[in-house]
């Protein structure tokens, strides 16, 4: 299979790169390096086109022979997107609707979209088949709803199309610092400077963590399995306080500063897990748990 991965020079991107490679596929990058990096894929070998998937003509290019593609290019800070709506949109929209017209075009068979839990902001009581309804809370969120949206309106018999809403997803190469930092790498960072770990809240706040190694390997499956189609939650559907991870973190890194709470941030969400049984019953379920996860995440930094 030849493969093309846009944003495959970000962190969940150059994971996904390394597990088609090492699957035997052939792999192209389109990655315009706002976010990622070039040097997540050295020693790869990728044709890699440092590009904007705004541009049609790189786009087309990318896609020559191409069977599979899997959409991770975005704008994925929150606050940048609170900044900068328009510039979200355009990329996560409009590059979106770009990448699915030009994969149709290019006659590519699958298209693999990497929506976000962000769809959810805060999550209701489950409907029928377990689902929340979608209720963003940033132009990040209502840019990956509409992503969605467009993958499904390409769906058809010459394309298939699946999204993922990727929960919080961990690991190694993720960003320690600045508007991309996440929280695992944030707290490491503070417990090897023996530092207390900051929490904003009261830490009761839930979150789905995902380690990489699932959320790629969740992409590859629906990429390959003809029954996946339409849109999945991918997490591991168990629920963990912030503090309960923050615990977690400083106990495998031997910190005993403990955890220091600063006022909660706008719009952070209380509850936020995934309803696992729709992807399960296409045949996928995670398969590392929060503590192994963490060992190894914590050990490559
Ligand atoms: N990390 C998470 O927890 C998480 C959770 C839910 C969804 N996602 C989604 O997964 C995807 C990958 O996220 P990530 O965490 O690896 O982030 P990342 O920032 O590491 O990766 C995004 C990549 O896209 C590239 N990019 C951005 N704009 C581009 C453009 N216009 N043209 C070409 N390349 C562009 C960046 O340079 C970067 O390499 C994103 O779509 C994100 O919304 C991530």
């Amino acid at each position: 299979m030849r493969a093309l991965v846009t944003g495959g020079a970000g962190f969940i991107g150059s994971h996904l790169v390394q597990r088609l490679l090492a699957n035997g596929d052939d792999v192209v990058v389109i990655d315009d390096l706002s976010s990622g990096r070039r040097e997540h894929l050295d020693d790869l070998d990728v044709d890699f086109l440092c590009a904007s998937i705004e541009d049609r003509g790189a786009l087309r290019e990318a896609l020559q022979g191409v069977h599979a593609v899997f959409h991770l290019a975005a704008m994925v800070s929150v606050p940048l997107s609170l900044q900068r709506p328009a510039t979200c949109l355009r990329t996560n929209v409009v590059g979106t609707a770009g990448v699915l017209g030009e994969a149709g075009e290019a006659g590519a068979g699958v298209v693999v979209f990497a929506s976000s839990a962000a769809v959810y902001g805060e999550q209701d009581e489950r409907g029928p088949g377990g689902w929340s309804a979608t209720h963003p809370t940033s132009p990040y969120g209502v840019s990956k709803v509409a992503g969605e949206q467009l993958t499904a309106l390409s769906d058809g018999a010459a394309m298939r199309t699946v999204s993922l809403r990727f929960f919080n997803v961990y690991g190694s190469r993720q960003e320690t610092r600045g508007p991309y930092a996440s929280l695992v790498p944030a707290l490491a960072a503070r417990a090897r400077r023996g530092e207390p770990l900051t929490l904003f809240g009261d830490g009761a706040q839930t979150r789905d963590f995902l380690h990489v190694s699932d959320a790629v390997d969740a992409a590859v499956f629906c990429a390959r399995a003809p029954q996946a189609r339409g849109t999945y939650d991918v997490g591991t559907g168990v629920e963990v306080s912030i503090e309960q991870l923050a615990r977690q973190v400083a106990a495998l890194m031997g910190s005993t500063a403990g955890v220091d709470h600063q006022p909660a941030r706008a719009g952070d969400v209380r509850r936020s897990v995934a309803s696992v049984a729709r992807l399960r019953d296409a045949g996928w379920s995670t398969s590392v748990d929060l503590r192994s996860g963490l060992e190894q995440t914590l050990t490559s930094y």
